[in-house]
């Protein structure tokens, strides 16, 4: 009998052949492990996205959820409040905002490759994408750098679950708080020393004259630091490994980077760091002869939806030059990434440098430590030797 259990460690080493399976043999299938219905065709995903009635979020998207957190950020919350809170986030999150972590991303790469570079084998994980985002993200924030080093420890912890108790653990709740109390006091500092920064345009921001509140500035802090950091080093991660796997495509970047960009897209459809998001079913729902019903959780399998052949043509080839329309590397619908423009911004700078400084290397071990996640798929070291 087939089994989807998104929990087992041997699942996240290649989750392909069972999306496989889900999408022919069980489109619209109930998993035991999960306690949940799984979506993993591309059409089905993203009818779900664009029906926020049916398919809700604000019991939370994150398939193990923090206590307090369904209906408070806009991940886990339906518009019209989500609408609003994601409005004036964007109003914030402008290109002038964005155009200004074009040099710092720069440098950041530059100095990390710089303590690399006598090293015969050097962990693209923590030795460069890592320490780029938390680089970035601090840059962003204009965040005191005393704390970056918690600060990534507790976001690397968020996005993680226990595998054995299929749930957050007190160290991953603990986390939480940790990031919560530090985005409190975070935004009370700011409220009192105002600058020219993401987060302080946040506590400014205003639509029809209302501005955010407090707890609405902290949560939301909470989880563009979560998202910011380990969203986005989980992603540079994977597209390293397709570097690392792919040599032709590498060599290709190498001589043309103007390429990158689409190199970009193609790994955010090839294999997302993230795979899979939650919704509540509010109607009574008929699928694929199954009916969902109102108040069930399901899976939104982007990573399947991303590899689905009704879509895109021979999906398991890495190919930089498909341009893939409408992948769901970034989900899709109201709750699309916030964060895509500055993703893409980011790994393209980093990139760039990258593989100027980086042109031929492969990856040392075949097996590789999984990110223990329900939601996210990202290697938690990627040791890398020149040559
Ligand atoms: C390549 C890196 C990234 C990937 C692959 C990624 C992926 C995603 C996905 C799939 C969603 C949809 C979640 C859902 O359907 O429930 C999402 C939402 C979101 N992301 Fe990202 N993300 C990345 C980077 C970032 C960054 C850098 C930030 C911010 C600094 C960010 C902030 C957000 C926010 C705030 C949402 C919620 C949007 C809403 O519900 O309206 N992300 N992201």
């Amino acid at each position: 009998m087939f089994r989807f259990d998104p929990y087992d460690p041997a699942f996240d080493a290649d989750p392909f052949p069972a999306y496989k399976v889900l999408r022919d043999e069980h489109p619209c299938f109930w998993s035991e492990e999960a306690r949940m219905w799984v979506l993993s065709r591309y059409d089905d995903i993203l009818n779900a996205l664009t029906n926020w009635r049916v398919y809700s979020s604000a019991k939370g998207n994150l398939i193990d959820e923090f206590p307090g957190r369904a209906g408070s950020t806009l991940g886990s919350s339906d518009p019209p409040r989500h609408d609003r809170l994601r409005a004036l986030i964007q109003s914030a999150m402008t290109k002038r905002a964005l155009d200004h972590i074009l040099d710092p991303a720069r440098a950041s790469i530059a100095a990390h490759l710089a303590e690399v570079r006598d090293r015969p084998v050097f962990d693209f994980v923590n030795d460069l994408g890592s320490k780029v985002t938390v680089d970035l993200l601090f840059h962003l924030f204009a965040m005191p750098r005393d704390q970056a080093d918690e600060v990534r420890d507790n976001a690397v912890l968020m996005v993680q679950t226990d595998a054995e108790t299929r749930q957050k653990s007190e160290k991953h709740l603990a986390a939480f708080h940790w990031m919560a109390d530090y985005a409190e006091k975070l935004v009370q500092e700011r409220k009192q020393n105002p600058g020219d920064d993401l987060l302080s345009n946040f506590i400014t921001a205003e639509i029809d004259g209302e501005k955010l509140l407090d707890k609405e500035v902290q949560l939301t802090v909470t989880t563009l630091i979560m998202a910011g950091i380990e969203s986005l080093s989980g992603f540079m991660g994977m597209f390293a490994l397709n570097l690392a796997d792919y040599p032709d495509a590498r060599r290709t970047l190498v001589a043309d980077p103007s390429l990158i960009p689409d190199a970009i897209e193609e790994s955010l459809r090839f294999n997302t760091s993230a795979q899979r998001f939650k919704r509540c079913i509010q109607v009574d729902t008929e699928l694929h002869g199954q009916t969902m019903k109102a108040g069930d959780f399901v899976m939104l399998c982007y990573g399947s939806g991303n590899r689905d052949e009704r879509m895109y043509p021979n999906p398991d080839t890495y190919d930089i030059t498909r341009r893939p329309k409408r992948h769901l590397g970034f989900g899709g619908g109201v709750h699309s990434c916030l964060g895509a423009m500055l993703a893409r911004v980011a790994c393209q700078v980093v990139f760039e440098e990258f593989l100027k400084a980086e042109a031929e290397f492969s990856r040392v071990d075949q097996q590789l430590p999984w990110v223990p996640s329900s939601n996210f798929r990202s290697p938690q070291i990627l040791r890398l030797a020149r040559g």
